[in-house]
């Protein structure tokens, strides 16, 4: 029987590589990534979707493939794929708040709008959205980017209820993750000062690592985690 498939958006490093190296042997995965060499290792039995979700004509042709190529065996779908353009909202150009709304938010809404349908046909299917911690907390500097974060929570658990209005009987399920501070190439860039400040509101005292956000996931799939939905899974080590 062939395994079901995952879709990952992100995939080429960070969480969503950690999710795909975990998820590779149980499922058949969709990789969305731009960065060829890093998915490489993976590329046997899968398949690859490259896309700019930045940009709405990208994304559409993104989503009418996923949908003709993978549609009838589409299992879950894990939109990982974000981004931070760090300013004073005062300072921030308006193309980077369209960016940060575009590849946080509304196409994490476009991919879920595409995949919900068919899940609705089939009465079953998983979507986990990621978030982010500063979604509850806020950020100096991330407005923008926490707002769509916080969009993508009330956007799970909405979705999940529509669900259960819609769809008599089914398995379908929507979450939302939030990691907290996770070393990944987006927090390496992260000035040394901000991480000091960061540890000091962890009570774990260390970071995250990139295969404990890739764990909770797998549980996330998993039929253990069956009567988990709408709900937003933090991952944070006890950051507060
Ligand atoms: N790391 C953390 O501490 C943390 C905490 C909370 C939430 N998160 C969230 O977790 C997710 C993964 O973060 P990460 O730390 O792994 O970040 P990362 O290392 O920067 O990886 C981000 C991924 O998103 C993809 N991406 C960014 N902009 C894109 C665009 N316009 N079109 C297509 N793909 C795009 C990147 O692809 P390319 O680079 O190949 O273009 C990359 O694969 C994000 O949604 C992030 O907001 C992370």
């Amino acid at each position: 029987m062939s395994q079901p498939k995952v879709l990952i958006t992100g995939a080429s490093k960070g969480l969503g590589l950690a999710m795909a190296r975990r998820l590779n042997q149980d499922y058949c995965l969709i990789l969305h990534a731009s960065r060829d060499e890093n998915i490489r290792e993976l590329r046997e039995g899968n398949f690859v979707l490259a896309a700019d979700l930045g940009d709405p004509d990208e994304l559409k042709e993104f989503c009418k493939k996923l949908k003709s190529e993978h549609g009838d065996d589409l299992f879950a779908v894990i939109n990982n794929a974000g981004m931070s353009l760090d300013k004073p909202l005062a300072f921030q150009p308006e193309k980077d708040i369209d960016s940060m709304l575009m590849v946080n938010l509304k196409a994490p809404i476009m991919i879920s709008k595409t995949v919900i349908k068919l899940f609705g046909l089939k009465n079953k299917g998983i979507i986990i959205n990621v978030s982010s911690c500063v979604a509850e907390t806020g950020n100096a500097f991330q407005s923008v980017y926490a707002a769509a974060k916080a969009g993508l929570i009330a956007f799970s658990k909405s979705l999940a209820k529509e669900a259960g209005q819609l769809y008599q009987g089914h398995q379908i399920r929507v979450l939302s993750i939030s990691p907290g501070f996770i070393k990944t190439p987006m927090t390496d860039a992260v000035p040394e000062s901000e991480k000091e400040k960061y540890l000091k509101m962890i009570p774990a005292q260390r970071f995250g690592r990139a295969d404990e956000i890739a764990e909770t996931i797998a549980f996330l799939l998993s039929d253990k985690a069956s009567y988990i939905n709408g709900s937003n899974i933090e991952v944070n080590g006890g950051l507060f």
